[in-house]
């Protein structure tokens, strides 16, 4: 039996990085896959990948999570094709990196947008389907939300994915009298597509940090995803308003020299 064999998992961000190799894997499990991007054609590149591994994937139309009707459109065709929803993964988010005193304040809210107001908005449309099915939200917190950086500055960053695990925790307070529950996963560095053009490029001194994880490594998508099918699987059932850190063990240890 696959671990998420027959549950309808809505994925948001699956054109490239976590969101795809989340989407690959959870149909690789078994589950019914409804992806979306604001980069469609990636989106629908992965339905392809999925296809030809002969999983089942679906995606609706270019999806806007900062869109109150793009999400609610979303969850509709979701229902019009697989009759309900068991998993919500709102995986998606965008970032814009800057100093306090230099950040526009546009590009604050449009973090804020992008990464906190975002998983409300999805939480919110699907709701109602959670309770039928007694489902399940993932969210996606980081090691920004846990703590300040000296090397990158992320005010607006740090708050949304703060209030990213915040949120989750009052969704799974909120959920629990229906069977709904609700978890983060945070991970640390992950080397991806958004992340390679920034945090990880050559110049960028967060290379640099990254040799000081204590597990040698900067981590993956696939890392990430393995524990968001533990959290979003029956393997989880009691489990709710957890925050699981996924960060070779960047966030739990002070800096100091390697033995
Ligand atoms: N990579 C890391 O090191 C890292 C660390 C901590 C947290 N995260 C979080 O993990 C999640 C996935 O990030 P990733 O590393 O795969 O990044 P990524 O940039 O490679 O992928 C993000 C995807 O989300 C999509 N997206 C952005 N805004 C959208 C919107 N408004 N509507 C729909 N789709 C949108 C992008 O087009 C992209 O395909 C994000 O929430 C990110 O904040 C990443």
């Amino acid at each position: 039996m696959k671990r998420l064999e027959g549950k309808v998992a809505l994925i948001s961000g699956t054109a490239r990085g976590q969101g795809r190799a989340a989407a690959v894997r959870f149909a690789a499990e078994g589950a019914l896959v409804v992806g979306g991007d604001l980069l469609h054609e990636g989106a629908v590149e992965t339905q392809r990948l999925i296809a030809r591994e002969g999983g089942t994937a679906l995606t609706p139309g270019p999806l806007d999570v900062t869109d109150e009707d793009s999400v609610r459109i979303w969850v509709e065709e979701a229902l019009d094709a697989f009759g309900g929803i068991d998993i919500v993964y709102a995986n998606a988010g965008a970032v814009r990196f800057e100093a306090i005193d230099t950040q526009p304040y546009a590009d604050f809210a449009f973090t804020l947008r992008a990464e906190l107001n975002s998983v409300w908005l999805t939480a919110r449309a699907a709701w109602s389907h959670l309770v039928r099915s007694r489902g399940c939200i993932l969210t996606v917190g980081s090691t920004a939300g846990l703590s300040g950086s000296l090397t990158n500055w992320r005010t607006a960053h740090s708050a949304s994915k703060g209030g990213v695990i915040a949120l989750t925790r009052q969704l799974a307070a909120e959920g629990a009298p229906y069977g709904i529950r609700a978890n983060c996963v945070s991970p640390g560095m992950i080397d991806t597509d958004g992340f390679r053009a920034n945090l990880l490029a050559q110049d960028h001194p967060m290379r640099d940090i990254a040799r000081h994880i204590p597990l040698s490594r900067v981590g993956t998508p696939d890392d990430v995803v393995n524990a968001a099918v533990f959290l979003t699987s029956d393997e989880a059932s009691y489990i709710t308003g957890t925050n699981l850190v996924v960060d070779g063990g960047w966030s739990t240890v002070l800096p100091g020299a390697a033995h």
